[in-house]
């Protein structure tokens, strides 16, 4: 069996080195070198085992990343899609997106964000989030999904919203809202209103992004009740369609319960009404159709300048990337050497590699991914004094050269207790250099992409550019782990003499589940799962998302717009 996968995969690599050679002669040199060294991406033979225990548990992850997307995608069910099309008349949220975005694929944020939530499961947190493009423009979307009760907003729905304007924030990317939301989850609403980063949040970013030129355009495409109302009486243009939009702070039967008045949503806040009385709108479209066609169009006055549409040459990796699943770690003990996984990410497998032989548990160097120039920082053991001064240098080496940082995280689930006194020395020093690296990460001035593809454990984490280190977007791989330690570690918690294991077994569980990517996920502590064989286009949309800043025009203004 292993002979075969070895003569398979020799097989596979001549193909694919002929094939790149041919491709090479013929591309044109772009505007970029490809004069880096190449990679040897083979796997050694001794590393099969390891590989192949790899192998079956990422396909094993693989399947539950896939049931699970199976499930959200379903919305609130098949009633509430029925009441949805039929009865409100109106499209679904991935209908609408269709008809908004350019022609092709997105980026979608974080589909598992309130799964399995102590309040049950909120499927995509209610509302879509995401980068498309519009008229050659990306642009982050939010779109509720009324098919989850209603659009109502969850605490998970207020925490990816504020997500995504953080993005559209870091990137200045314009952000469009198609909102279709009944307001707060009433039962949960002490968790949704009074505190700093709750719903009002929402609002608030509103007026601060549109004072930093971030435009937002929205659409109301279903009822817009109560918080669900700021959201598009707030953005800088807003589209309302009629006999589907409405707009209120109480709906019609609030409306009745206090006055005894019977109205319709259509002559209480209705498309009509907004477009020629209130002026909470400046749009009125006949259908969700023009709606989204008005959104493109007033995309295209926002006085963008983008580079001529050109398409960047570049080579694929000389490795296959589903051969990244058999070195997704399993734990941190199934780890290959980084450069394996490098190889099949980057183009040409070229990589310009800093420092190669100093602080070798940090690999640090120059590559492209789908034609973007890119810093790499990769763990490949754990971070030592040397590696994090390697890091250090190397993080701010990129920031005074303006180049993006990648960042893979597999960081150790715990470093080795110290046992003598110079062993506690160097841990200090040790110390010391990750806190350095920490400075450095936090202040490069760049956008950072983190990638968790194994572990993400503890301190480490931090100077490898954890969540609460900012990147510009954290993904991770079905098979990661994120906690402040792994579970088997637990143990040496355990007090001598005490014979009764169940508590510290207990504990050990609970650790275990709650370190799953799946777990990290439902609960937005990152931007999404993303399979290892997806990674690179991921990856190339990302840097290309963050390379539009530089052609926005930008000018100094700490005003918003103020509808009048
Ligand atoms: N809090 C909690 N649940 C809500 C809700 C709210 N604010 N608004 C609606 N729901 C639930 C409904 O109970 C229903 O649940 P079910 O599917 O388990 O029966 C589901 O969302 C869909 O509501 P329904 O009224 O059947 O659908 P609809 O498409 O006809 O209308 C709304 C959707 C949002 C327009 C309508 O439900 C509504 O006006 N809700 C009240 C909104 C409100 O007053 N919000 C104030 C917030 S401060």
């Amino acid at each position: 069996m292993q002979t075969m996968w070895t003569l398979q995969n020799s097989l596979c690599q001549i193909m694919k080195k002929t094939v790149h050679t041919l491709k090479c002669k013929k591309a044109r040199y772009g505007q970029y070198t490809k004069t880096y060294p190449v990679l040897d991406g083979s796997i050694p033979s001794v590393c099969e085992h390891v590989f192949e225990e790899n192998l079956r548990n990422s396909e094993a992850c693989i399947k539950r990343y896939s049931e699970l997307l199976c499930k959200v995608r379903k919305g609130g069910g098949e009633n509430a899609i029925l009441r949805h099309t039929q009865r409100n008349k109106k499209l679904l949220v991935r209908e609408r997106l269709r008809m908004l975005l350019d022609d092709e694929s997105f980026l979608e944020l974080s589909p598992f964000a309130g799964f399995d939530l102590p309040y049950g499961d909120v499927p995509a947190a209610g509302c879509l989030t995401g980068i498309g493009k519009i008229c050659g423009v990306w642009c982050v979307f939010v779109a509720n999904d009324a098919t989850v009760k209603g659009g109502t907003i969850y605490p998970i729905s207020v925490k990816k919203q504020l997500r995504a304007q953080q993005i559209a924030i870091q990137n200045r990317l314009l952000l469009v809202y198609l909102v279709d939301s009944g307001g707060a989850f009433l039962p949960l609403q002490a968790e949704l209103f009074p505190d700093q980063s709750h719903g009002g949040r929402i609002f608030y970013n509103e007026a601060i992004m549109s004072a930093m030129k971030i435009p937002q355009v929205a659409v109301v495409c279903g009822s817009c009740t109560a918080g669900g109302a700021y959201v598009p009486t707030m953005a800088e243009e807003t589209v309302i369609v009629d006999k589907i939009g409405s707009l209120f702070l109480a709906g019609p039967p609030l409306v009745k319960a206090a006055t005894g008045e019977d109205i319709s949503p259509e002559d209480l806040g209705g498309a009509r009404m907004h477009s020629k009385v209130s002026g909470c709108v400046d749009h009125f479209a006949s259908s969700e159709k023009a709606a989204y066609e008005c959104v493109r169009n007033i995309i295209l006055t926002l006085n963008y300048e983008l580079p001529p549409e050109k398409t960047l040459e570049y080579d694929d990796p000389l490795y296959s990337a589903e051969e990244l699943l058999g070195l997704a770690p399993q734990g941190y003990r199934y780890t290959l050497n980084i450069k394996l996984i490098l190889s099949r990410l980057v183009d040409g497998s070229r990589f310009q590699e800093f420092k190669a032989e100093y602080g070798t548990t940090l690999v640090t160097g120059f590559a492209h991914v789908e034609g973007h120039l890119v810093g790499i920082v990769a763990n490949n053991g754990e971070l030592t004094h040397d590696a994090s001064l390697k890091g250090s240098h190397f993080v701010q080496l990129c920031s005074q050269r303006s180049i993006p940082i990648l960042f893979l995280q597999n960081t150790a689930p715990h470093a080795a207790e110290p046992t003598s006194l110079s062993q506690a020395e160097a841990h200090t020093n040790r110390l010391k250099a990750q806190a350095s690296m920490m400075v450095a990460v936090a202040c490069a001035a760049v956008p950072k992409i983190t990638l968790i593809i194994g572990g993400c454990y503890g301190n480490e984490s931090y100077a490898m550019c954890g969540r609460s280190f900012d990147p510009n977007f954290l993904f991770l791989w079905p098979n990661a782990r994120v906690a402040l330690m792994d579970a088997r570690h637990m143990s040496m918690f355990q007090h001598a003499g005490n014979d009764d294991c169940t508590e510290l077994n207990h504990l050990k569980e609970k650790l275990d589940q709650e370190s799953s990517a799946f777990y990290s996920s439902a609960r937005l502590w990152d931007d999404g799962i993303i399979l290892p064989q997806n990674s690179r286009k991921v990856l190339g949309q990302c840097l290309s998302i963050m390379k539009q800043q530089k052609y926005q025009i930008v000018s100094l203004q700490h005003y918003p717009v103020i509808r009048l």
